[in-house]
């Protein structure tokens, strides 16, 4: 049966990936709602099927659009958000506006028409974990985020669970690790390496690279979510991970050598404030309850084909690459 699904932050990274997915596996009609930040790119939504998905330029922090749009859809999937953490220490405002008004806008939305909602976030609102703890996070761990970024999401997610609760709004929440794959905007880690290296600069690791990351293929994360959405139960919260933990020197080095370049062909520069150590996600919740497996493990794999395709797409990252190096120039990273 086909959906009406309003998709928020559509031309971004996770979005637009959920999107092509949306559109190769089911029959849904999509409509991407997102304000075309430095982060949205139409390009991510080039090939698309006209007939079937449909593009409104607008904010998630405009009452009136997004009351209008959510009483076209049968469901509305979430993603819209301030993404990057060192963006967020430099200058917290958007995130507040976008991740704590714009999420709010969307329950106010949805309670007023009964739509079914899901949110998505990230495994940062559970702070980090050391390196020798043993443990990974689960539904159960304590929020303690680190970063503005991390605190709004983290206070977005108790928004949607207090507008469950109270208003018995239809909503499901989810928290991924790390993404990767194609149409990740270059100031993220893994596409920042991969196109320097293509541009002749040195890649630039923060601090001494120990710091572990728990990365899942993007399209692993979109079937997750749709698995969610058809099948989750409303209220409860999903952790999704591909048991992908590495450190950001090992991915650093693989990126290097599948790219035919010497493994210490690097630059050390000045860690992140507050940098997270490790993040790593236990998702028997959803695997068991849900029966959802990642598809896309092999993580070298990923990689190789996500360098290819920052190859042979450069006409979509090369319009951002020199903005976003500036702005790192400015904040010595
Ligand atoms: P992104 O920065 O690539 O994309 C965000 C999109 O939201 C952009 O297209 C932008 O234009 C749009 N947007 C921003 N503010 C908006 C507003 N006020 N109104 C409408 N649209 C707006 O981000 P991403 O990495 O694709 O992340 C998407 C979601 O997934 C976020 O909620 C993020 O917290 C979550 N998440 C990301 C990761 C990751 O590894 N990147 C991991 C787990 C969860
Ligand atoms: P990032 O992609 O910003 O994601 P997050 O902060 O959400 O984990 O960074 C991933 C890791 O890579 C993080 O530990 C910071 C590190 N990093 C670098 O070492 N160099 C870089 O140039 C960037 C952007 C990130």
């Amino acid at each position: 049966m086909s959906r009406r699904v309003l998709v928020t932050g559509g031309a971004g990274f996770i979005g637009s990936n959920f999107v092509h997915y949306l559109v190769a596996h089911t029959d849904d009609m999509v409509t991407v709602l997102d304000k075309f930040t430095y982060a949205g790119n139409e390009a991510s939504l080039a090939g698309l099927p006209v007939e079937r998905v449909t593009v409104v330029r607008g904010d998630i922090c405009d009452a009136g659009l997004v009351d209008r749009l959510v009483a076209e859809s049968d469901v509305v999937v979430h993603y819209a958000a301030e993404s990057h953490n060192d963006n967020s220490l430099h200058d917290p405002h958007p995130f507040l506006d976008t991740n704590i008004i714009g999420s709010y806008t969307l329950l106010e939305a949805v309670r007023r028409h009964g739509t079914r909602y899901h949110h998505i976030s990230t495994d940062e609102v559970y702070g980090d974990l050391a390196f020798d703890n043993p443990e990974r996070f689960t539904e159960h761990t304590p929020y303690n985020p680190s970063s503005p970024y991390s605190a709004t999401k983290a206070g977005s997610d108790l928004l949607v669970r207090a507008w469950v609760r109270s208003f018995g709004v239809e909503a499901t929440l989810s928290n991924c690790s790390n993404n990767y794959g194609p149409r990740q905007h270059v100031e993220k880690f893994i596409p920042r390496q991969i196109t320097n290296v293509l541009c002749g600069d040195r890649p630039k690791l923060y601090g001494a690279g120990t710091n572990v990351r728990d990365w899942i293929h993007a399209d692993d994360h979109s079937s997750a979510v749709l698995r969610i959405i058809e099948r989750g139960r409303i209220g409860e919260t999903y952790l999704i991970g591909a048991d992908g933990e590495r450190n950001n020197r090992a991915v650093l080095e693989a990126i290097l050598t599948a790219m035919g370049e010497p493994a210490d062909a690097y630059d050390h520069v000045t860690d992140r404030p507050g940098h997270d150590l490790r993040y790593a996600i236990d998702s028997t919740k959803l695997r068991e309850e849900l029966g959802w497996r990642p598809a896309l493990q092999d993580f070298d794999r990923g990689l190789q084909r996500t360098i290819d395709w920052y190859r042979a797409n450069e006409a979509w990252w090369r319009p951002q690459k020199a903005a976003t190096e500036a702005r790192y120039l400015e904040l010595g990273r």
